[in-house]
């Protein structure tokens, strides 16, 4: 079964009596690891409650464009800016028809025109309105725009009538979705990525170590193996479960991952440094607890650790390897200064004094920088970033 893990779907609900098959579809989304929010028009909740999505989802449903509490929880525009992916199901012809001339008279038709996440629509209705050519009509402007349609099926029909126009089952609309999410752009590749922080002995109890929650390495992680690579995962220690489909090595210290990932590296197509590896450890590791003295000031002497990027680097035949840069101020000096320094092949430069972005945080944004040219992403969920980044790193590759 194809996984939907952290992909964030928008599931639109319009006005048909395939509207009851939606409940059991944010059922089989969620099942595959998807969070799922719900939008109603005004003819959907003729059919359905917004209580039923609500309890299935676990979150508020949205129904109106013009409710500022609505608004103020998540607006209209961050709800679009949300979206892994827009789904429509049921799509009614009258929905269709709105979407194909760009209207935004409603909620869902408003999201769809904000949205930047791709659209797809699993149409249902009566078999005449399927055939009618005004319907025929408004799927070219659909298609050419990219938005993908799912089904209709054929067969039997709520109206009593046989002939196309049946909603898919949520089955098959969780596999075609999770499908969409397959790039293939990796395909035969072998990726090592590096996430999380590291954690570097003091004595039995303590340790130096920094706020990285390993999100952006596992979200890369699995927009590699999404995207048809052999992924290798070298982890410090998070909280985070293993993505499917990715082996995780779990390592504690700079120097257990220094060894894991040169042996992980050779051989590798692409290799992505995003952990927060500590510069430096305890010089000693004491065996017992250090126990407190008199004394009101300690010294612990401290010494470098091994640079694991810029090793991997120097490796023949060498992986294209990529670093991040946590910065904090003089960002894109200070990034291009690393990249050339640990003769990386491309650097991404965050900026860790931005609320809400890089460190232990969902969303991030960056600026991705080799010697050619610079590209900035601006803040996104780092699922999303992870996927942007990956299409861009896989160009990379002969
Ligand atoms: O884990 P999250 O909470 O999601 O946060 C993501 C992140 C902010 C940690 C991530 O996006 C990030 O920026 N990671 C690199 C952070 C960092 O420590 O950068 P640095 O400037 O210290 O190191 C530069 C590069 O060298 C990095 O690719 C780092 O992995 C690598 N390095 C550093 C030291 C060392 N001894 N070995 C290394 O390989």
């Amino acid at each position: 079964m194809s996984s939907l893990t952290n992909k964030r779907i928008l599931l639109g609900v319009t006005g048909g009596i395939a509207a009851y098959k939606s409940a059991e579809l944010v059922r089989r989304l969620r099942e595959r690891g998807a969070e799922v929010r719900v939008v109603m028009t005004e003819a959907a909740q003729k059919f359905m409650t917004p209580l039923t999505f609500q309890a299935l989802s676990g979150h508020p449903v949205h129904t109106d464009l013009l409710d500022p509490a609505a608004e103020a929880a998540m607006g209209h525009i961050e709800l679009a800016r949300w979206a892994d992916r827009v789904l429509v199901a049921p799509a009614s012809a009258d929905f269709m028809a709105r979407l194909a001339s760009g209207r935004g008279d409603d909620l869902l038709s408003t999201l769809c025109l904000a949205t930047r996440a791709p659209i797809s629509l699993a149409p249902a209705m009566n078999q005449g309105m399927w055939q009618n050519p005004a319907t025929q009509a408004n799927l070219e402007p659909l298609r050419r725009r990219g938005i993908q349609l799912l089904g209709p099926g054929d067969g039997s029909q709520a109206c009593g009538e046989v002939g196309p126009g049946r909603m898919l089952e949520p089955e098959a609309l969780a596999t075609a979705l999770a499908a969409g999410f397959e790039t293939g752009l990796l395909s035969g590749r072998r990726v090592v990525i590096t996430a999380g922080p590291t954690r570097e002995a003091i004595d039995p109890v303590r340790y130096l170590s920094n706020h990285s929650s390993g999100k952006m390495g596992y979200a890369l992680a699995e927009a590699a193996a999404e995207a048809g690579a052999e992924v290798i995962l070298i982890s410090g220690p998070t909280a985070l479960p293993a993505p499917e489909r990715v082996t995780r090595i779990d390592v504690i210290s700079a120097r257990d991952m220094h060894e894991a990932s040169l042996a992980q590296a050779q051989p590798c197509d692409l290799f992505i440094a995003a952990a927060a590896v500590a510069d430096y450890r305890p010089q000693q590791y004491l065996s017992q607890k250090m126990k407190k003295a008199g004394e009101t000031q300690r010294e612990l002497t401290l010494v470098k650790n091994p640079d694991i990027v810029a090793d991997v680097a120097q490796l023949f035949p060498k992986p294209i390897t990529v670093g991040f840069a946590a910065e904090s101020e003089q960002v894109l000096e200070h990034a291009r200064a690393k990249l050339e320094r640990k003769r990386l092949d491309a650097i991404i430069a965050n900026d860790i004094t931005r609320d809400g972005l890089g460190f232990n945080s969902d969303d991030n944004a960056v600026v991705l920088i080799d010697r050619e040219r610079e590209q900035s992403y601006e803040p996104m969920s780092k699922t999303q970033l992870a996927r942007a980044l990956i299409e861009q790193l896989a160009r990379y590759l002969p």
